[in-house]
């Protein structure tokens, strides 16, 4: 299995709850290296490209506005098939469908407050990473568990 990265992202909903250090030490106590990691109120046009892919649908505008009513803390993470756990760890989109044990499924109540995002695909991390982070903000470095947690 490859070594992959995703966009994670608290949003300003959890930010505000005071959620963020929870959502970090999940990413952590899995085992999943953090590479990047910033606080920042992003702009309509920032938020606009990076949910591109939803424009044509009747909850963008909302979508957009609930995203830049604060401030987000995005991060990237790193590991194998952190992609698909990582959506696995965030739980179904609407968090009255997600299950118990689940970002979304222990935090939240409603799809337009579900508290965190993350990349769907290894292709949209990609797109959203370079969309949130220039190349030095990607931290190169190997963690002390990496030969505790890969054979
Ligand atoms: P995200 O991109 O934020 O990680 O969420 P997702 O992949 O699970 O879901 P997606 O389809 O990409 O939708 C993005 C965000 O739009 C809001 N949403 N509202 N009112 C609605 O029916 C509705 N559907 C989606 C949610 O905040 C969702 O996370
Ligand atoms: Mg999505």
């Amino acid at each position: 299995k490859a070594m992959e990265r995703t966009f994670i992202a608290v949003k300003p909903d959890g930010v505000q709850r005071g959620l963020v250090g929870k959502i970090v030490a999940r990413f952590e106590a899995k085992g999943f290296k953090l590479v990047a990691m910033k606080m920042a109120t992003a702009t309509e046009d920032h938020l606009k490209k990076h949910y591109s892919d939803l424009s044509s649908k009747p909850f963008f505008a909302g979508l957009v506005k609930y995203m830049g009513s604060g401030p987000v803390v995005a991060m990237v993470w790193e590991g194998q098939g952190v992609v698909k756990t990582g959506r696995v760890m965030l739980g179904a989109t609407n968090p009255a469908d997600s299950l118990p044990g689940t970002i979304r499924g222990d935090f939240g109540i409603q799809v337009g407050r579900n508290v965190c995002h993350g990349s769907d695909s290894v292709e949209s991390a990609t797109k959203e990473i370079g969309l949130w982070f220039t190349d030095c903000e990607l931290n190169a470095y190997t963690s002390c568990s990496q030969s505790w947690l890969y054979e």
